[in-house]
């Protein structure tokens, strides 16, 4: 791949021939998809779009995103897309009365940058609890006239909290180990409570709502200026800085490649069973900040070659490292199992093809 349009086209093509079956019986079907505009969306969205345009099918797709941090480029380029609407919508508010009907819904409006969710803790906490409570009584009053077939909650990693040696890798059934009260606390806690909501409805309302836990997802999408750490270290690196790391390094954590994790949150939509929690990401290789940092200059040395090192400073957010996990690692047997999610893209192709990318899109 020599460019970030033939990452970008290869990822999509491989998210489409994973979800053949599912993407066929979506023909006709409306799927709304909350927070969009971010860096999951990036293909969340972008692999609807191509399996329309490369299969002649109508999948309709609307898109909410307040664009707190602006609308980005690749989306305003796909402003006139047949079967795609984008609403600028704040999810703390109510779902517009005039909406049709959707068939599906993910819900992945939240702020996910440590730096930023920081910054905006209640904002964190409104566009989590109160944009989820909205989209459930959207569900609920559907229910009379045509009931949602599939609702995709993102939850997180983040609350399992720091799991004591024993809990890592870490299954489904571990209870976490949470602050509700630290500086992240607006993004576990609130995570951890909507989940609370979606098992809650599950149960009582019969709705068909399943969960996702992402863990470390990287890739194409993720804005440089993201403060998460890829884009930190692909950050420096073009920018010729040596790459600057803000721990002592040893912190661990396993990476997934944007397109297999979205194969996964397909697949968790549309064969999860509900009320239940599944976790996607990838159980190998767990590699500490270090190890990440070496090896994306290793990479951006044979491929730009770049001269950068590798460095150590302390952050000037006082709470960077306050309350952050020492290791982070799944079990996805889970999914494995039930869905048949697995890892394709190592994390040298995934790191490789993330490099490209983010060359192109200084
Ligand atoms: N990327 C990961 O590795 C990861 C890991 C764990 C969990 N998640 C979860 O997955 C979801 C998507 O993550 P992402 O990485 O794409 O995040 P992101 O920050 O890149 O994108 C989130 C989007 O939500 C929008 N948004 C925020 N508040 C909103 C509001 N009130 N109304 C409407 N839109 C709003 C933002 O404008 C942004 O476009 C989030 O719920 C996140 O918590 C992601």
């Amino acid at each position: 791949m020599k460019n970030a349009a033939d990452v970008v086209h290869h990822d999509l093509a491989e998210i489409c021939n994973s979800l053949t079956k599912e993407f066929t019986a979506l023909n006709g079907k409306h799927i709304l998809i909350t927070g969009g505009a971010g860096f999951l969306g990036y293909y969340l969205v972008q692999a609807i779009l191509h399996w329309n345009k490369t299969t002649q099918s109508q999948i309709q797709l609307t898109v909410y995103d307040n664009y707190m941090l602006g609308m980005p480029a690749w989306l305003k380029q796909l402003e006139n897309e047949p079967n795609l609407t984008l609403v600028k919508h704040n999810v703390t508010l109510p779902i517009p009365k005039d909406v049709g009907n959707f068939h599906y819904i993910i819900h992945g409006a939240s702020i996910a940058s440590p730096p930023f969710y920081r910054k905006y803790p209640i904002e964190t906490i409104d566009a989590n609890v109160n944009g989820l409570r909205h989209i459930l009584n959207y569900a609920l009053a559907q229910q009379k006239k045509q009931p949602v077939e599939g609702i995709l909650f993102f939850s997180t990693s983040e609350i399992y909290g720091d799991p004591s040696s024993e809990n890592i890798p870490t299954p489904e059934t571990y209870n976490g180990n949470v602050s509700c009260t630290g500086p992240r606390a607006c993004y576990d806690e609130s995570k951890r409570v909507c989940e609370t909501l979606c098992v809650n409805f599950a149960q009582q309302h019969n709705l068909p709502i399943t969960i996702v836990r992402p863990f470390n997802n990287y890739g194409p999408g993720l804005k440089a200026n993201d403060g998460r750490v890829t884009a930190d270290f692909a950050t420096n690196i073009f920018n010729n800085e040596d790459i600057v790391l803000l721990s002592d390094g040893s912190p661990t954590r396993t990476f997934c490649y944007l397109s297999d994790a979205v194969i996964g949150y397909y697949k968790v939509l549309f064969k999860g069973r509900p009320g239940e929690a599944y976790n996607i990401g990838v159980e190998t290789p767990e590699v500490s900040m270090l190890q990440l940092a070496e090896k994306m200059r290793d990479i951006a040395k044979d491929m730009f070659n770049y001269q950068g090192n590798v460095i150590k400073k302390v952050s000037d957010d006082k709470h960077y490292l306050t309350d952050n996990p020492n290791r982070r690692c799944p079990i996805i047997q889970k999914a494995q199992s039930e869905l048949g999610f697995d890892q394709k893209i190592s994390l040298e192709e995934g790191l490789t093809r993330s490099l490209i990318w983010y060359r192109d899109n200084k």
